[in-house]
């Protein structure tokens, strides 16, 4: 009988520091606000031309690779999850393949986009290949670069404040040792609120899914030929080219699922919050995660959380935060590790990892 074991792990954040202060320069908000609702100070931005999502990415996997004491010809698949690829298509997947060196093609990748919850289903993807035998070495990122894709306006002030670029990954291998690395992993989804956190233009909709649900806006589609519907003059003077959120909804449905998905994952094991050494939420907002620590009657030391420095990293968050655990000697051989993430889609999940 196999399990997966993480082998080796790494991030990277870029260097440029934004403050809250920085952002009430160019937009009406204040560091009073942003603190008080999320708990965060500062985010890093990557650098304007020369970082990607998926170059933060390499950096990551780079030291994740040699963490695991692997060479880099030696990953056989590739999971890449983003909600801010450098193209629309191809996947960062490939990119980091090319970026990274790896020349030989006798590997594939896989680009994942379930947002705030990416990194968890890569890890339940990755945990299916390596446990039936069939992956040695999978390389699961997890990496964004959300800054080149906000507005820097007062209109788009509620999402803008809250996200932060940055990457981590893991390198997943196959161990024989009994009730190590993944015990468990929970997904979860339901479309039904897809819109109340999404980033919907440009893209081949063409208005359908508004039309639909009787909310429809006016994109500028009359007399719109089929290729001109992506992205219309409309959605760019409109500023409709932006992620939006409805935050108290998201939030509200957050709390719940949050502690239910970590008791699926305690249930199927037969543990319980008593055995819990880490927990590692995603970083959505602070009151989230204090909120869940609560429920589980964990102390301070036994929750990660970074997004006071990072702000909301979606599917580098976890492996971000992970990685700082492990870095700073509070994830050991042994320790019980759970993880969890609620986001996007809406999309949630959890797992178990003996670490
Ligand atoms: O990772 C993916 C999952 N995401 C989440 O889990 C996020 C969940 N939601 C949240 O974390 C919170 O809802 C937010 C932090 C996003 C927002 O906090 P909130 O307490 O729910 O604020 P709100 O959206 O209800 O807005 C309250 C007020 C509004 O003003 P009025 O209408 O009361 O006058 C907003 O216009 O705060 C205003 N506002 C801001 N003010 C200053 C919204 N954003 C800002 C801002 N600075 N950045």
């Amino acid at each position: 009988m196999l399990y997966t074991k993480v082998a080796g792990i790494g991030h990277y954040v870029p260097e440029e520091v934004v403050t809250n202060n920085d952002l009430a320069e160019v937009m009406e908000t204040s560091d009073e606000w942003i603190q008080e609702r999320t708990g965060i100070r500062e985010r890093r931005y990557g650098i304007k031309h020369e970082e990607t999502t998926t170059t933060m990415g390499v950096r990551a996997a780079e030291i994740a690779i040699e963490r695991a004491g692997i060479q880099k010809e030696d990953v056989d698949f590739i999971i890449f999850a983003t909600l801010s690829p450098d193209y629309y298509f191809p996947g960062c997947g490939v990119l980091l393949q090319r970026e990274l060196g790896i020349t030989k093609t006798e590997v594939g990748a896989l680009d994942i986009r379930n947002q705030c919850s990416g990194f968890i289903y890569g890890l339940s993807i990755a945990d299916q290949f390596v446990k039936t035998g069939m992956y040695k070495n999978v390389l699961l990122v997890g990496a964004e670069m959300h800054s080149m894709g906000l507005d820097f306006s007062t209109r788009g002030r509620n999402v803008t404040v809250i996200f932060g670029d940055g990457a981590g990954a893991v390198v997943l291998q196959p161990t024989e040792e009994e009730n190590r690395g993944i015990l468990t992993t929970h997904l979860h989804s339901d479309g039904t609120y897809a819109e109340k956190l999404a980033f919907i233009n440009p893209g081949a909709h063409g208005g359908y899914h508004h039309k639909k649900m009787g909310n429809e806006v006016d994109y500028g589609y009359k007399d719109a030929k089929y290729g001109e519907m992506f992205l219309t003059q409309t959605m760019m003077d409109e500023a409709h080219i932006y992620p939006n959120m409805e935050g108290q909804f998201v939030f509200k449905l957050a709390v719940q699922k949050f502690p239910e998905v970590i008791q699926e994952a305690l249930d199927k094991t037969g543990l319980t919050k008593e055995d819990i050494d880490m927990f590692v939420p995603h970083q959505a907002n602070l009151r989230i995660s204090q909120f869940v620590q609560k429920r589980l009657g964990l102390r301070d030391d036994q929750v990660w959380n970074n997004i006071q420095k990072y702000g909301n990293t979606t599917a580098a968050s976890i492996p971000i935060a992970l990685c700082e655990a492990f870095e700073a000697g509070k994830v050991n051989k042994g320790d019980l590790v759970c993880l969890a993430a609620f986001g996007s889609g809406f999309t949630w999940g959890s797992a178990l990892i003996r670490w």
